[in-house]
């Protein structure tokens, strides 16, 4: 028995004590001795106050949260801001046409007079962070811990808005280690973005789907945008007399390349993480979410490209949101199966073990997992129904919509004009994007689609029966005729699916038209039965889920005190990962090279693909080797991408890759294939970040665009 306690010990340590320099998103305002000794030992050249400081200029200071999900990084003392292809998609998309189509053809402002404002997307740069756990706590107290989850939201979003109000700043509250810490973050948020420069998407999105979370990797993901601010120096709202945006940091640009073994770090906004999920936890998502939100996500996406490669219209309208689920799409079914590959359920069945026997005598730990085990039991039996809502029912455009009126249709019985003139303002800007986004003939198959779909694989006892019963007048529910004959019919007679007859309704809402709608009608057979019948249990399922997992990680943190190298999961807020540019070997008998060159572009190039078409130009310019100043010193080639083993995460994307010197020596764009469990849990043999090569980038927009200008404007290191 003793030996056995000693041996579960010795894991404990290996498992929560991770290996620094391989794993961690660590706060960058509360960097501890330890991990910054340790990257001076990996090779940093810069002193902790450079890396971060509140009172002096820093190299946080020129990194951006970028729209609502993206790092970008200020590069010039102007202003220039580089990023991912892909973050900027759908602002690229937004501000072409079928006759400036600049996501097809790419765009390269020659001065600052042509670059393109792009309305809705915002920067925001952090100020401060302040450690507010005591006032959040002071809040809590009283509360029972079953009740925290639900309280909490409103609570953080009060005490921000209150410290907003008293900074003038956009303050938010982020809560980490589920709820055993908060940290009070300032922001200043600049809303005049242009954009500058684009790739043509068969360079920015090269190798597309097939190659999304892939290495080796050919793409040159990258686009650049322009920070405005006022004459006085302050953030604004777009206006033709801003002038451009003057940093207090801007990152040098080195082109001397990279090696095997070179120091890397990366500073930026990773989303989200749960490094400390259980393995009851995992068994749900491998078992029940993630294979229902591929099937249904798969589904949606044959109908999304069956048009989209019909017509460019089309194509430039759902390009954005069809980008979104794909990704995610892949995303999800490569984590559960790397989530088995890498038996991660198995590792954190010996973390689980460890704690126990760590908690062995602490009264309050008890029955823990047990605990936790039956919570997950208690909400099984509903888990598909919820992923068929939220991504069959609702991952159709139009029900989507006609599900978010229901607020409006409250308000409108209430009679209550007030009421209803607040939603109205929320739905006039929802119908907007979603109308702009219409695409009759794929959500109409998605419609069919998705009904039978939850017909034939939820729950039978959990169905709305009133809605399938009248469905059955139309037809037999076993025939896919029947919904395609109900979702043309849908789409001929609900208002939402035009524009004038909706714009209409708005001017004079009321509850008969909506009630008589089908699509609102459908949206709300699935709502109110998922409300009526199950949302109850999902309260309790994450009510209690968050009360245990907060007292897990409480024993967590206590278990790791003088644990220096633990972590909290990533909750975009700033962070810094460190490591090195590092092959890999993703299976027996195969080494990954540490980099990719333009040979590869040769080698995938497939004129007129979908995915593997490339401008004539670039081939000709790779044939010819005419790559400048940016050719490696060494090997004379082009070096297009290379892969570090920094810790990173959806949300990174854009994030600066920078060398020992804080100099910018390419862009995170991506994670591997093998290494899709990372969410959950890295695996420091095989988790690698894909970066574009600075070097790629700056040729393309040079040699490719002709935008001396843009290279001009940077400070490089040769
Ligand atoms: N996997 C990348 C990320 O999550 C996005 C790549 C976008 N490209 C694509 N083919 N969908 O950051």
């Amino acid at each position: 028995m003793k030996n056995l306690v000693l041996k579960i010990v010795a894991v404990y340590t290996l498992f929560f004590n991770v290996c620094l320099a391989d794993e961690g998103m660590f706060l960058p305002h509360i960097l501890g001795a330890k991990v910054y000794n340790d990257m001076v030992k990996n090779g940093l050249k810069l002193t902790k106050e450079q890396l971060y400081s509140i009172n002096k200029s820093s190299i946080k200071d020129a990194i951006v949260l970028f729209g609502g999900g993206c790092t970008a990084e200020i590069v010039s003392k102007e202003g220039l801001l580089f990023t991912n292809h892909h973050c900027g998609y759908n602002n690229i998309a937004a501000v072409s046409s079928v006759n400036h189509n600049y996501l097809r053809d790419g765009f390269w402002a020659k001065n600052k007079q042509e670059e393109i404002a792009c309305a809705g997307l915002s920067v925001s740069f952090l100020e401060s962070a302040e450690d507010v756990t005591s006032a959040v706590q002071l809040k809590l107290n009283g509360i029972p811990a079953t009740e925290i989850a639900a309280k909490l939201p409103a609570i953080l979003s009060e005490m921000s808005a209150t410290a907003s109000k008293t900074s003038g700043k956009e303050v938010r509250i982020s809560s980490f280690y589920k709820g055993n810490q908060f940290i009070q973050f300032t922001y200043v948020i600049y809303k005049d973005i242009r954009l500058v420069g684009t790739p043509p998407e068969s360079i920015g999105k090269f190798g597309g789907d097939t190659d999304n979370w892939e290495w080796p990797r050919h793409t040159g993901d990258f686009s650049i945008f322009r920070v405005y601010m006022s004459r006085d120096g302050k953030p604004a709202e777009y206006g033709p007399n801003n002038i451009p945006y003057s940093p207090k940091h801007f990152l040098p640009v080195s082109i001397k390349g990279v090696k095997d073994g070179d120091f890397s770090m990366i500073y930026g906004y990773p989303g989200s993480t749960n490094r400390y999920e259980t393995s009851y936890g995992l068994k749900l998502k491998v078992d029940i979410d993630n294979p229902n939100l591929v099937e249904l996500r798969d589904a949606r996406l044959k109908h999304m490209y069956a048009e989209m490669i019909k017509d460019p219209a089309v194509k430039l309208k759902l390009a954005g949101s069809y980008a979104g689920i794909a990704n995610y799409w892949k995303f999800f079914d490569g984590e559960s199966k790397q989530i088995i590959k890498n038996n991660v359920i198995e590792r954190k069945q010996k973390d689980e073990a460890a704690f126990e026997a760590w908690a062995k005598g602490k009264k309050e730990y008890d029955n823990l997992f047990t605990n936790i085990k039956s919570t997950y039991d208690n909400w099984r039996p509903y888990a598909k129904h919820r992923v068929y809502l939220n991504e069959g029912i609702y991952g159709s455009p139009i029900l989507a919509m006609a599900a978010s009126l229901s607020g409006l249709q409250t308000a409108i019985v209430k009679n209550n004009p007030e009421e209803v003139a607040k939603v109205l303002t929320r739905i006039k800007t929802q119908y907007k994007n979603y109308s702009e986004g219409q695409d009759i003939p794929s959500d109409k198959n998605i419609v069919a689609t998705v009904l039978q779909m939850f017909y034939k694989n939820v729950d039978a006892s959990q169905r709305p029966e009133d809605f399938y019963t009248k469905l059955k007048t139309i037809g037999s529910l076993e025939s896919a005729e029947t919904y395609q004959k109900f979702a043309s019919s849908l789409f001929s007679n609900s208002i939402l699916a035009d524009k004038n007859k909706f714009e209409t309704f708005i001017s004079k809402p009321d509850s008969t038209t909506l009630k008589n709608d089908p699509a609102f009608q459908t949206a709300m057979a699935f709502a109110t039965n998922f409300n009526t019948n199950y949302a109850k249990f999902f309260t309790a399922f994450n009510n209690s889920l968050f009360a245990f997992n907060n007292l897990y990680l409480k024993g967590v943190l206590e278990m790791n005190a003088k644990n220096e190298s633990l972590y909290p999961d990533a909750n975009q807020t700033m962070r810094i990962s460190y490591g090195q540019v590092k092959s890999y070997k993703p299976k027996d008998g195969i080494i990954c090279k540490e980099i990719c060159t333009t040979k590869g572009i040769l080698e995938k190039y497939k004129e007129g693909d979908y995915e593997f078409d490339a401008p004539k130009k670039l081939i000709e310019l790779i044939k010819a080797k005419d790559y400048g100043q940016y050719a490696d010193k060494q090997s004379k080639e082009l070096v297009v991408t290379f892969i570090s083993n920094n810790d990173i995460t959806g949300g990174n994307s854009g994030s600066p890759v920078l060398n020992a010197k804080g100099e910018l020596i390419g862009l995170a764009f991506d994670g591997n294939y093998e290494a899709l469990s990372h969410k959950i849990a890295v695996d420091k043999d095989l988790n690698r970040t894909i970066c574009l090569d600075i070097r790629y980038m700056l040729f393309v927009v040079d040699k490719l665009g002709g935008a001396t200008n843009l290279i001009n404007e940077l400070q490089l290191v040769k």
